[in-house]
Parts: C-alpha cells; structure tokens; sequence
C-alpha cells in the first residue's frame, strides 16, 4: 500500500504498529550488561554517521582502520551496529546477544524517558546524536519521499511539516526527543554522551577523541601520532561511504536500499526547501521548546 504509514503515540511519543511491537519486545527482553555501548537518535539527525564512528573506534585494535579488510568497506554501517526496533527485535525470534563479543554496540530510536529502567539504570553508556530541526526535517521527508512506491503521490512539503511542527513524526515530538537525552547528559555525563552533527560535521577530529574517550577508549599519543584519528574521520565520512559498493546497491534494512541513507549531507540544505513563513514558525517553536535549555543548534554552514 501506498498510504503514509500511520503513527501511533505510545509512552509519549509517535510510532507504527510495526516498531511498538518490536519495541515492547525489547522491553521485555533485552538483557543489558555494563559494557554496552547504545547510540541514540532521532531518525535523520547523523545515525549512520555515528554507528560508523563509534564502530571503528571501538574496534580499531580488532580491524585495523587502513586495512582493505575494514568491515566499514564492505557492510553497510546499520548492518554492524543493529537497531533494537528494526533488526533485533522485529522478528519473531527473539535474539540471543549473549555472544556478541564485548563491547556490544546497539542503537535505538526510543526517546530516553520511554527506555526501560534496566537499560537507564545499567552501567551501560549511551552516545546521542541530534541536528538542527530545519535540516532533520528536510531530511527526513526528503527520505519518506524516496521510500514511497513510485504510484503513490508525493508527500507533501506543507503538509509534512506540519505535522512536524505538531510533533507527529516518527519518534518524535523532535524536541521532546533531545531534551530528554540532553537533561541526562547534565545530570549522568558519565551514562550520556550529547553530540550535535553540526559539530562534527566542523570537527570530526575533536568529538572522534570525545567519544573515544567517554567510551574509555582513549586515542594513546602514539595513535595520535599515527593520525589514527584522521584516518577513522575520512573512513567515516560522507564522501567515502556513499561511493562504497554496498552502499550504492545494497539493502541493509527491509524497506529501503541503502543509498537513500546518503543524500547531501550539509549544514543549511533546508534554504533550498523552507519558506520564509515556515522558517519563522519553525524558529519560533524551536525557541518556545527550547529556549533555556541551552541546546542550540548551527542553522547555516
Ligand atoms: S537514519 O535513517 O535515521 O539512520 O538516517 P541518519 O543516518 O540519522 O540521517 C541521514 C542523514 O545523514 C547523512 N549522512 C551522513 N552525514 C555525514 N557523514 C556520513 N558518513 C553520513 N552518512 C549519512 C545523510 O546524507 C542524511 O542527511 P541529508 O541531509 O538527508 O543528506
């Protein structure tokens, strides 16, 4: 069918039939065990980009970073870092992750304030990314566009972003999203990490060593010295990753190819898209969410 898939508000946030089942399965079974690393994110805002970092960080002893042999060169990164909500738990069998090789790295959609308590009050750390609203939108709808059949009639802009700013989007309210992981970040820097893709799009180099470091696997001088960190930031980077075969022809999540994951990846795409009227009321409801808050995000590059 062609329809938009509909969205459902469960624990305070919007999602599909689909993905509530899955999630309450997560819920019920998933085991966490201290050294667990979970990305977190709302849909669009740097997800692929942050499963691909934090795998070659943690795993640069194992696969060493210029080797041909780098698992980034050959799967794509959702493949190497599954989500609770679309891989592990979507299907009917339930997934034994008791052998996955330490640290396990996961990823979720789940707003902070709806994980359980178990996975909020293990020892396991959470890495949350985020992006400004205006290009997080774009984004996605760009996105949602492309995962229509072709009969299907487009999504429209205005009608997209309304609801957008009604907070009826897929995980979202977008706000409530980041406000919740960021007041955790204030309160237990040591369980969340906060990024922003704005920022490492500026400075990769930097947030690679801030990860490294909160995930307790800081880049030694020697690394450094080797420019280890470079060469993980231009592994990772857009450019590389959408020219990588997988990547331009393969399938990683049912419903969609892998190369509607890269499309342009810049800070202020949205100017080709917004008007002036939708700027205003996306910026004015962005200050009322979170004005104060002291999240504050790079519009433009
Ligand atoms: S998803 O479906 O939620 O996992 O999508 P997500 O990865 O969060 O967001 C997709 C946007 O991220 C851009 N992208 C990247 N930016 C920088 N570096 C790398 N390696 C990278 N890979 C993907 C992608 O192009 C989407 O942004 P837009 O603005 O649509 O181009």
């Amino acid at each position: 069918g062609w329809r938009t898939a509909c969205l459902y508000r469960y624990k305070g946030f919007w999602c599909q039939s689909k993905e509530i089942e899955a999630i309450i399965s997560f819920e019920k079974h998933f085991q966490p065990i201290d050294t667990d690393v979970i990305l977190a994110s709302i849909p669009k805002s740097g997800t692929t980009w942050l499963k691909a970092l934090s795998f070659a960080i943690v795993n640069r002893k194992k696969f060493a970073i210029s080797s041909d042999g780098h698992p980034l060169l050959a799967s794509n990164p959702h493949d190497l870092v599954p989500f609770f909500e679309y891989k592990l738990y979507a299907e009917k069998q339930v997934p034994d992750l008791s052998k996955l090789p330490d640290p396990r790295l996961f990823a979720t959609h789940i707003p902070f304030a709806a994980l359980q308590d178990s996975v909020k009050n293990s020892g396991c750390r959470i890495i949350y990314i985020c992006r400004n609203p205006f290009d997080t939108f774009i984004s996605s709808w760009t996105f949602s566009n492309k995962l229509r059949s072709e009969t299907a009639p487009p999504l429209l802009l205005e009608q997209t972003f309304k609801k957008y700013c009604e907070g009826v989007v897929g995980f979202g309210p977008f706000w409530d999203h980041m406000l919740g992981y960021w007041k955790e970040s204030l309160e237990r820097p040591d369980k969340v990490l906060f990024l922003k893709y704005e920022d490492l799009k500026e400075d990769a180099t930097f947030y690679l060593k801030k990860i490294a470091k909160f995930l307790g696997c800081p880049f030694s001088m020697e690394e450094e010295k080797e420019g280890v960190v470079e060469k993980i930031a231009s592994l990772c980077s857009f450019e590389k990753m959408k020219d990588l075969e997988v990547n331009k022809s393969g399938r990683s999540i049912k419903n969609f190819e892998n190369k509607n994951l890269f499309r342009k990846a810049e800070v202020g795409d949205w100017v080709n898209y917004l008007s002036p009227s939708m700027v205003k009321q996306l910026s004015q409801l962005t200050e009322e969410k979170l004005g104060g808050s002291g999240i504050e995000f790079k519009v433009l590059p």
